[in-house]
């Protein structure tokens, strides 16, 4: 009696863990990752769009901007209306060498070790904010 009801609880404790590998598929917090990034962004634009986002969640940049309203710095809504895509280059210099006088006195601080490539995603993003 006492075998049978340890192998039960083997057998429950076997199904319980495959169960649970079954519902962590790796693939659902990518869909979850790019779910909420996938709305603003259309075309081509679209990919380096969402990789910009999440560089930019990845960096510092939220301590000073939001994207709808003014922190430290402008709201990139702001930014983005401002600017179009032939300005990429400048803000890219921006956000690598920092620096003030678009918006006011109040510096950006700069990111060096930040590559050109990165940078552009980042500026794609927040262009493809514009209304
Ligand atoms: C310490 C606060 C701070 C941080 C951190 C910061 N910014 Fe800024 N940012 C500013 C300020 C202030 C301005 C306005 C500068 C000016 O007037 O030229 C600005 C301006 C900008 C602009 C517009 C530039 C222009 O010339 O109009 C962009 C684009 C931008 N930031 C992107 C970013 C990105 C991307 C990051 C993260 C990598 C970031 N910022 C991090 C404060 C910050």
């Amino acid at each position: 009696m006492k075998k049978i009801f340890s192998i039960a609880i083997i057998a429950i404790a076997m199904i319980a863990c495959s169960k649970k590998t079954d519902q962590q598929p790796v693939q659902d917090t990518n869909v979850m990752k790019e779910e909420p990034t996938a709305q603003p962004a259309t075309g081509a634009a679209a990919g380096g769009a969402n990789e910009g986002l999440t560089l930019i969640e990845g960096a510092d940049c939220l301590g000073c901007h939001k994207v709808d309203a003014k922190l430290v710095g402008p709201s990139y809504q702001d930014v983005a209306n401002k600017y179009t895509v032939a300005d990429t280059d400048k803000l890219v210099d921006k956000i690598i060498n920092g620096g003030k006088g678009s918006w006011g006195e109040i510096p950006m601080t700069p990111h060096t070790g930040m590559s050109k490539e990165n940078a552009k995603k980042m500026v794609e993003y927040i262009l493809s904010l514009k209304k």
